[in-house]
């Protein structure tokens, strides 16, 4: 297979992240870039990433999407862009609705435009299974980033060109419940939600090899959704903490029962390979090009469900995968 990487220079916003820091140790590992740079805000998550991650390719930019010139100025001579950067926590998000919008809205609106301004070839943005049918702030805001970066395919039909990886929740990332079951441990209770909570689950491993490979597959327009096992919250509890209570205390504002990584509705523009879901734009207005190998979606479809799923992960899966994140 192309590697789409190999030479290329590639900006990652948000690379100081829990994705961004797994994704750039790949690339300097196995796909040769000439360059990639990091571009976040905060310049002691950049001082603590440099001391581990010090190869000469890696430029360090401390930057915000929500500022246009900024954007304009890393941008120049950069090949691929892989858009990382959010406000990811749902709770922030509610309580913090215009700093959310900035930062997931209109952060992204300034990336597909400065990437077209400056003829970048192919840019991925990271979305989240919060942003099908989304019932939460920041589900919102990413449907909305999700919408324009399939759009702006439109604006540059002979240049840019721009896709979605769309996946569920990663396992042990910066804010995630397996930090927080651990916390837990030492006061012998674990707070669950709902006995009958489900989740999709990914490591950060196999989402780095899903961008990876959405990134070399991409014509423009597509959402690359993988196809992933279901949790139990409740199997999650007993894998990290066997010995604690589980207290309910009930579905928090702005959390699903369980998530949906495909809605029914989507149905019709989604075609079923052996590893993934991808949905195809409805509104385009170049030709849309279908990856070979897929089956539509049939019009009875009920949707892709954490609690539909055929696959799911056991109490030990978990322990291990909770061991090792
Ligand atoms: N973690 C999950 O479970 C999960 C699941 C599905 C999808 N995703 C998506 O995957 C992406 C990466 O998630 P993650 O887990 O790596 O998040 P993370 O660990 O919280 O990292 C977020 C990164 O974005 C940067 N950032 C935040 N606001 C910024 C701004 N205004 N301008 C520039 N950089 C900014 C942060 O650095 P500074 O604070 O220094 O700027 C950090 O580098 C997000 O788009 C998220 O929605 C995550």
């Amino acid at each position: 297979m192309k590697d789409i990487f190999k030479g290329k220079v590639v900006l990652v916003t948000g690379g100081t992240g829990s994705f961004g820091k797994k994704f750039i140790s790949r690339l300097v590992d196995k796909h040769e870039p000439k360059k990639v740079i990091v571009f976040s805000r905060d310049e002691m998550k950049q001082y603590e990433m440099r001391k581990k991650f010090n190869h000469p390719c890696i430029r360090y930019l401390i930057g915000d999407v929500r500022d246009v010139e900024r954007l304009h100025r890393a941008f120049h001579n950069v090949d691929i862009v892989v858009h990382a950067a959010a406000i990811k926590i749902v709770p922030t998000a509610e309580y913090n609705p215009f700093e959310a919008i900035k930062t997931n809205v209109i952060g992204a609106e300034n990336v597909i435009n400065m990437a077209i301004d400056n003829n970048i070839d192919r840019v991925l943005a990271l979305s989240t299974d919060k942003a099908a049918n989304p019932i939460n702030l920041y589900g919102a805001t990413k449907l909305c980033s999700e919408k324009m970066f399939l759009a702006a395919n439109n604006y540059s039909p002979e240049g840019t060109i721009f896709s979605v990886v769309r996946y569920g929740n990663v396992v042990g990332s910066r804010g995630s419940v397996i930090p927080f079951f651990n916390e837990c441990k030492a006061k012998g209770v674990v707070p669950i939600t709902h006995e009958g909570m489900t989740r999709f689950w990914i490591t950060l491993d196999q989402g780095v090899d899903f961008v990876v490979n959405s990134t070399n597959d991409m014509n423009g327009g597509e959402i690359f959704i993988p196809k992933l096992p279901s949790m139990k919250v409740t199997d999650l509890a007993n894998a990290i903490c066997p010995e604690c209570k589980q207290e309910i205390v009930g579905i928090r504002p702005g959390e699903k029962l369980h998530e949906t990584m495909v809605p029914a509705d989507d149905g019709i523009y989604t075609y079923e390979y052996e590893e993934r879901y991808v949905t195809y734009p409805d509104v385009i207005c170049h030709e849309r090009k279908i990856i070979p190998g897929g089956k539509k979606l049939e019009l009875d479809f009920d949707g892709y469900r954490s609690d539909n799923n055929d696959q799911w992960l056991s109490v030990d899966e978990l322990k291990k995968m909770a061991e090792n994140a």
